[in-house]
């Protein structure tokens, strides 16, 4: 029987895992801008990050309707990458489309829309079109949308900040590897921070639907052919499902290329940090523990979905191995959005704020 891609070797689950699909359309353009940003900043002798961001899918059809996410907004990412740019570092952030970036986070989604921020100034009195005045910042976020600004553009204008998107984990994965292999020589001046959440099951793609899955009955001429989505999801061996309005997913472990990441693509010198994210909180040091001694990088940084906002704990292979940072109650705050949380925790991790409660 053929082992599962997850079962294998590192070396030979990477050489199946991207034999399996074509790398993504994008992969060209992103490594030929990936190049010339490394290149600049190799020359200044400036420090480079990848920060990933975001959740992958895993789409269950070639033609993609339907996908399994994965959970993550973006706001950890994002967050971290406005920090990194503070302290002088260039960040490549690798993101899930349409997640949040940094700076841009501040005014999106529902909680934060950028309209809530506006209002129409009153028209002057020279104006050519009386009715109309200009489009203005409210009074009130003036400083805060002045100061966010101004970074922006300072990363901008100075080529600090490289925006690469990706969807799916497959996706993710070809990039992953690709830029880490163009970060080479950056050597020590290259980290890698890796917050986005990624997908651990998948559908090969010699398994995989091309079409949409029906969930009613297919007109006659098509009964029984291949795209019967009964034949395309059980699998050889497997028994069809009785039901045929069940849908029946049958998923294989995605193999962990955390491993090949610090063993072999990363520069040598480079310093790696991944992150856990777990529910059952009996179970997350455990995990990130685990996942140190068995990649032996530099540190996980673990977290439970409930908390995640004002709490981490800090896995590294040296004293004090395990230490938890935290925002204090009175700074959490009540924001549906959660950004000030965010900051809050940011400092915190910096050292920075004289308020946060170290546990050790
Ligand atoms: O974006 P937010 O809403 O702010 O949420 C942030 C977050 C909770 C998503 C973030 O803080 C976080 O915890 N991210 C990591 C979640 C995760 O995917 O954990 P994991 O157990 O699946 O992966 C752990 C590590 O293994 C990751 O560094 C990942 O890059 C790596 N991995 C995962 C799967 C895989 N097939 N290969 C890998 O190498």
């Amino acid at each position: 029987m053929t082992p599962l891609v997850g079962e294998m070797s590192p070396a030979a689950a990477e050489s199946v895992y991207f034999n399996e699909y074509p790398p993504p359309k994008a992969l060209p353009k992103h490594e030929a801008l990936a190049r010339a940003f490394i290149e600049l900043h190799v020359e200044a002798n400036r420090r480079v990050v990848l920060v990933t961001s975001g959740g992958t899918t895993v789409p269950l059809e070639a033609q993609t309707v339907r996908f399994i996410d994965n959970f993550s907004a973006g706001t950890r990412g994002a967050t971290s990458a406005e920090y990194f740019l503070e302290q002088g570092y260039a960040v490549i952030f690798l993101h899930r489309q349409y997640s949040l970036l940094p700076y841009s986070r501040h005014y999106s989604h529902s909680t934060n829309c950028f309209l809530d921020f506006m209002d129409e100034a009153p028209p002057s009195a020279d104006s050519s079109n009386p009715g109309d005045g200009p489009i203005m910042v409210r009074d009130e976020y003036q400083d805060q949308m002045r100061s966010v600004l101004r970074k922006y553009r300072y990363a901008k204008q100075n080529n600090r900040l490289l925006l690469l998107p990706f969807t799916t984990v497959s996706e993710y994965m070809f990039e992953l590897r690709s830029l880490a292999k163009l970060m080479r020589p950056l050597n020590e001046n290259a980290l890698f921070y890796l917050a986005a959440a990624v997908s651990d099951f998948f559908i090969p793609r010699s398994r995989m639907a091309e079409h949409k899955i029906q969930s009613s009955e297919l007109p006659p001429h098509m009964q029984g052919s291949a795209v019967d989505p009964d034949e395309i999801y059980t699998g050889e061996n497997e028994e069809q499902p009785s039901n045929r309005k069940k849908l029946v997913v049958n998923l294989d472990p995605v193999p962990k290329f955390l491993h090949q990441l610090v063993d072999g693509w990363a520069p040598e010198g480079s310093m790696v940090v991944s992150f856990k994210l777990e529910t059952d909180p009996s179970l997350l040091v455990y995990k990130a523990r685990t996942a140190l001694q068995r990649y032996s990088h530099h540190l996980v940084i673990g977290n439970l979905l409930s908390t995640r906002k004002w709490e981490v704990v800090f896995i590294t292979p040296d004293e004090p191995h395990e230490r938890w940072i935290r925002v204090p109650k009175s700074r959490r705050s009540k924001s549906i959005s959660g950004v000030e949380d965010q900051v809050g925790l940011a400092e915190a991790m910096k050292g920075k704020s004289p308020s946060v409660e170290q546990l050790e």
